[in-house]
């Protein structure tokens, strides 16, 4: 039987955390905008909900609500910071304002016995959370009861055992609180009492069946990019349908050094899959003149993708369907409408960044899951390793790595320093240790020496980060002495460049590309 639990995303960026989390224990879990409600989402196999956390306040007139019949399908529940306050006022409870926010590391301290926190917390014991509101709890609704307070917060953890729902002010689904996956762990198995159902060996099967009753009959034309999520959706759709696929690479200029003969290469080598190449890059530079604005760029490759596609399908056979490497985090980052109140940060071209009508339905099989879980969908697929340990490569390419205009010559030099530094970090050994490494060129110019002559030259930044799933990210730590070996190379090897810099923001607050 197939079992899920829903998570209501009232906005916050942290919400995906807790889908990948609940996933990672094996259970199916689907995000839901609070906006998007209706009853016939929770089925049978809905064993729970989790009402997550949100930037907007309970207390003001405009606060994103949920509709009562929730609270009625005697399904548990668990609200997260907005979610407990949520939980707090339409149960007749009382939240305001607090001069003490609590931001970050918070001790709350155990005072009840809960099956939330069976086997973690102790009562009487105190722990370390992560905190992030300034409302609070003042008074709590009748029949629920405070499991665990802060200094400034009694209503921590509060619950409702006869009604199973419960209340965290904190976010379990960070890694700064202690123990906060068994926390969430207790939810799904104890009081939702999930079983392991949800693996990539039963996502596969069933997602290889749904590919064959939505095409039916009819053609796929898929979209590579060569990066790893288009090659498992080509394979996967190829898997499902065989020969009604068709591969194709746009050949934007905005490639990798050499990418499109190495997928070339790959793809007539390794796997006996039709692809067509179409060299796009000049009508790509024409359209990209004069063009600084990053969500510009994205907007407006996407519309030239589709529009290659589509004079790719008219001249051929006439596809009905374009199969796209869209993952989960870019339907959630692309979309204003999760959570309202939660802010489009970039227009994934293969997302947002499509125009409104085009002439495909659009067959995106990876739309559920997460980067690491598409790897492990690849492994399940036979995908080589080596390519599938490829680092992300995003669908603009290097128009989003090139600050300020993107032209043929920016987009030289930003390879030829690319694919040293790239080099560089293979040679140490370094490639599988880092999520995603790159060069980024900055459009303004600095002075340099270079022999005798005066340089007025470009910097290249080089960034490099460790991530499990590309939500959040940190700098990966270089030696000096390799960040040294890179900047001598880079600058003494590419005509155009005369400063590297090395970025060290985390996401976030940073993104991980610069556009
Ligand atoms: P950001 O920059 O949002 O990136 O922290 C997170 C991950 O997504 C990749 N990325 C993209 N992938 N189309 C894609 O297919 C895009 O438009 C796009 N923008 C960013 C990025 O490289 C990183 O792995």
């Amino acid at each position: 039987m197939k079992q899920n639990i829903i998570i209501v995303d009232f906005g916050s960026q942290v919400t995906k955390l807790i889908a990948r989390r609940i996933r990672d224990f094996g259970v199916f879990s689907q995000i839901i905008p609070f906006n998007r409600i209706e009853k016939k989402l929770f089925t049978e196999t809905t064993l729970g909900i989790i009402l997550s956390g949100g930037p907007k306040s309970v207390t003001t007139r405009d606060a994103p609500k949920i509709p009562n019949f929730i609270y009625d399908l005697e399904i548990p529940i668990l609200g997260i910071c907005y979610g407990l306050q949520l939980i707090c006022k339409d149960f007749g409870g009382k939240v305001s304002f607090s001069k003490f926010r609590e931001f970050g590391k918070t001790k709350i301290k155990i005072k009840k016995f809960s099956l939330l926190t069976d086997n973690i917390y102790l009562k009487n014991e105190k722990y370390n959370v992560w905190m992030s509101h300034s409302d609070k709890v003042e008074n709590l609704p009748k029949n629920f009861q405070i499991v665990a307070s802060s200094k400034d917060c009694n209503a921590s953890i509060i619950q409702n055992v006869k009604r199973k729902i419960y209340g965290v002010q904190f976010h379990p689904e960070v890694v700064h609180t202690f123990k906060g996956d068994q926390l969430l762990k207790n939810f799904i198995f104890k009081i939702c009492n999930c079983k392991k159902l949800w693996n990539m060996s039963n996502f596969k099967n069933e997602i290889i069946e749904q590919i064959r009753i939505k095409v039916q009959n009819d053609k796929v034309l898929c979209g590579l990019s060569g990066g790893v999520d288009s090659t498992v959706t080509a394979v996967l759709v190829n898997h499902a349908l065989g020969k009604k696929l068709q591969c194709v690479f746009v050949d934007t200029g905005l490639m990798r050094k050499n990418e499109a003969e190495e997928i070339k290469k790959l793809f007539e080598e390794h796997f006996d899959i039709p692809l067509k190449i179409i060299k796009s890059s000049k009508i790509f530079f024409q359209k990209l003149k004069g063009v600084r604005n990053p969500e510009g760029k994205r907007k407006i490759i996407g519309k030239l993708f589709v529009k290659i596609f589509e004079n790719y399908s008219n001249k051929n056979s006439n596809f009905k369907f374009l199969a796209q490497g869209t993952l989960y985090p870019d339907v959630i980052e692309s979309s204003s409408q999760v959570g309202k109140g939660s802010v489009t940060i970039k227009s994934h071209h293969n997302v947002g960044g499509l125009p409104k009508r085009f002439n495909f339905k659009l067959l995106e099989p990876l739309r559920e899951l997460f980067k690491d879980e598409v790897r492990d969908l690849g492994k399940k697929l036979k995908i080589p390793k080596n390519f599938l340990e490829r680092h992300p490569f995003p669908g603009p390419g290097l128009a989003v790595r090139i600050l300020g205009e993107v032209n043929a010559e920016n987009v030289r030099i930003l390879q030829e320093a690319d694919d040293i530094f790239i080099n560089l970090i293979k040679t140490h050994g370094l490639y599988k240790k880092i999520w995603q490494a790159f060069c980024v060129l900055l459009p303004n110019k600095t002075v340099g020496v270079m022999g005798d002559d005066r340089t007025y030259e470009k910097i290249c930044v080089i960034r490099a980060v460790t991530s499990v799933d590309g939500m959040t990210a940190e700098a990966y730590k270089f030696s000096h002495e390799f960040l040294e070996i890179c900047s001598n190379e880079i600058i003494n090897k590419v005509a155009g460049i005369n400063r590297v810099c090395y970025d060290l923001t985390s996401k976030p607050p940073g993104t991980i590309e610069f556009e």
